[in-house]
């Protein structure tokens, strides 16, 4: 079956394009509630275009738009190269409120893994939860993502980042 989705990398920064990115981030008030504590800036928006990972290439650093219906309903980035060889991590993944439960997310993540298979960093991916967004757990849950009993405390979060891990194997 076709996809629903279609993943859309972000290249240039453009008024629209920014415009796009902090609607999504509005219509995700509920995420940053849970994992900031407060709503989405001008500068999470901005962070969102150019993030600079130390150790991975900027090639490998990929924010995506997250298209259906001819319209931006998600957000997504991808590390390529991730601490150990040949796994990537995927930095984030939302879908914006009015568009949820229509498999757009699993859709999405499909589309990160199928990228991550293509390159030479498509043995295992990783996402990181926060502690508080209890409803994410049971979405990566569900695509297969099991705790790998690491957890971080990040300045920017309300809660500890949980790592879960999902092996990319056959
Ligand atoms: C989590 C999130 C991405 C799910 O998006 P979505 O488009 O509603 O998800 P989908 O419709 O593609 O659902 C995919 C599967 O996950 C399940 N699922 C989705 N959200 C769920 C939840 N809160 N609890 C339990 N299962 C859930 C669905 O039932 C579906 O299962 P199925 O495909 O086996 O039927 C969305 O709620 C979101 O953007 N939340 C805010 C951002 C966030 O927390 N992102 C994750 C951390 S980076």
């Amino acid at each position: 079956m076709a996809s629903p989705i279609e993943l859309v990398p972000f290249t240039v920064r453009t008024d629209e394009a920014f415009a796009g990115v902090e609607r999504v981030m509005r219509e995700c008030g509920d995420y940053y509630q849970l994992v900031q504590g407060h709503a989405a800036d001008r500068a999470e928006a901005e962070e969102f275009f150019h993030f600079d990972v130390p150790g991975v290439p900027p090639e490998n650093a990929r924010a995506y738009g997250i298209h259906a219906g001819g319209q931006l309903v998600g957000l997504a980035s991808l590390l390529l190269g991730w601490k150990r060889p040949g796994q990537s991590m995927i930095g984030f993944l939302a879908i914006g409120a009015p568009h949820r439960g229509k498999g757009y997310a699993r859709a999405a993540y499909d589309a990160l893994e199928a990228v991550a298979r293509a390159s030479p960093h498509g043995t295992s991916l990783r996402i990181g939860i926060v502690e508080t967004n209890d409803p994410a757990f049971a979405f990566w849950h569900r695509l297969g993502f099991v705790e790998t009993g690491e957890r971080r405390a990040l300045d920017e979060y309300v809660a500890d980042v949980i790592l879960l891990e999902k092996t990319l194997d056959g």
